[in-house]
């Protein structure tokens, strides 16, 4: 399943103003909209877009400078983002937010270079690896043309810019390689020289994602050592990660180490390395690719009031608060939709939700909980 969900219809401008009609009731009426959103300027999109599709405020606008294929189902995607888009650390994230048949839809993708791309000319790249039965990333690939405009998020996520010195391992596999690319480059571009080891585990050789950019960077990082393992064609390795891969790491137990990729290979590998002696403390993943685990809630469900609005929903519990408020006609703000950003922190004014990554219930009283893995558990009044 693709990562992200629907975010609703778009509203026109010019559709709105036709239907109330011209006169101060009109303007008042205009007022109290643009009072209660939170990005007012988001109103005035259609307009904006029509004169330079940049000034979009929905979304910061990118334009699509040139396109690369990585694989036969994966593309990397150079982007040029509108200047107050902030820049981004390595390892980070961001959203790609599209229109597709008049909805909106919002998609996270790990960004494949290092930021100096952006702090020296203002450009930055994102890999996309379809999914087979997607409904948005084989349209991305196939939609998306050199001069397009596209729209972004800010970047969000942990910032795993590698520090001078540390012994690293990585272990990724698939598109999990894309965050370690972003880090990779940063080192070189650093001149760092920790010694570095990449498992990166795929398929077949058909299927590395960013082999051009590997060979470059094992150029630049003379301690990277690069172990590219295709497991279908390796009659050894059936089972992708085993044992031997780690004893070959010279220095296991010292190295700082750093997993990305499909579950099941991110979990056997903090198997696998807690079991060889290394220290938990040394051991980061992006939660990126690990995905919310998701805990069942007993009694989820009540009455949701989201105040500033003054918009009341029932909730049967089997929506998280964010995709309640979204249902409801509202525009929280939202990055990546996985409880790692923090973008969606709301203030609660009473009653409990339930976490539903930990499964722990909140206080009774007055707490910023966050809507993207909330549920509620009875009634409960947020400022929003
Ligand atoms: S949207 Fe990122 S934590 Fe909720």
């Amino acid at each position: 399943m693709e990562k992200g969900v629907d975010r609703g219809q778009g509203r026109s401008y010019r559709g709105v103003l036709a239907r109330v009609g011209p006169g101060r009731d009109t303007w008042r009426w205009l007022g109290q909209q643009l009072f209660n959103r939170e990005n007012p300027a988001m109103y005035f999109d259609p307009l904006l877009e029509s004169i330079n599709p940049l000034w979009a405020q929905r979304y910061i606008p990118a334009r699509v400078e040139a396109i690369e294929s990585e694989t036969h189902d994966s593309k990397t995607l150079t982007l040029r983002p509108a200047r107050r888009w902030g820049g981004f650390r390595a390892g980070q994230h961001l959203n790609l937010e599209v229109e597709k048949d008049g909805r909106w839809y919002s998609r996270p993708f790990s960004l494949s270079c290092s930021p100096s791309h952006w702090e020296q000319d203002g450009t930055i790249t994102v890999t996309i690896k379809k999914v087979a039965d997607g409904e948005i990333t084989p349209w991305l690939l196939e939609h998306f043309e050199p001069g397009d405009v596209i729209g972004i998020s800010r970047a969000y996520g942990e910032d795993h810019t590698p520090e001078p010195g540390h012994p690293m391992l990585f272990v990724t596999g698939g598109s999990g390689i894309t965050p370690v690319l972003s880090q990779l480059e940063a080192m070189a571009d650093r001149h760092l020289r920790n010694p570095v080891t990449l498992l990166y585990f795929v398929r077949t050789d058909a299927d590395i994602i960013g082999g051009r950019k590997l060979e470059a960077l094992a150029e630049r990082l003379p301690n990277l050592e690069l172990r590219i393992v295709a497991a279908e064609q390796d009659p050894q390795n059936p089972d992708h990660l085993g044992p031997h891969h780690l004893q070959a790491v010279e220095g296991l137990t010292e190295r700082d180490c750093f997993l990305c990729g499909p579950p099941g290979l991110m979990k056997h590998a903090q198997n696998l390395l807690a079991d060889a002696g290394v220290p938990d403390e040394q051991i980061s993943s992006t939660l990126f690719a690990v995905g919310p685990g998701v805990v069942v809630t007993e009694d989820a469900g009540g009455t949701v009031h989201f105040s500033r609005s003054d918009i009341t929903v029932e909730s049967a519990g089997d929506r998280r608060l964010l995709e309640e408020a979204e249902a409801a006609g509202l525009n929280p703000r939202y990055g990546c939709r996985m409880g790692i950003c923090h973008q969606c922190a709301c203030r609660k004014k009473s009653g409990i939700v339930v976490n539903q990554q930990t499964g722990q219930p909140s206080g009774h009283g007055e707490e910023t909980v966050q809507l993207c893995i909330s549920v509620p558990q009875g009634a409960v009044e947020l400022e929003l």
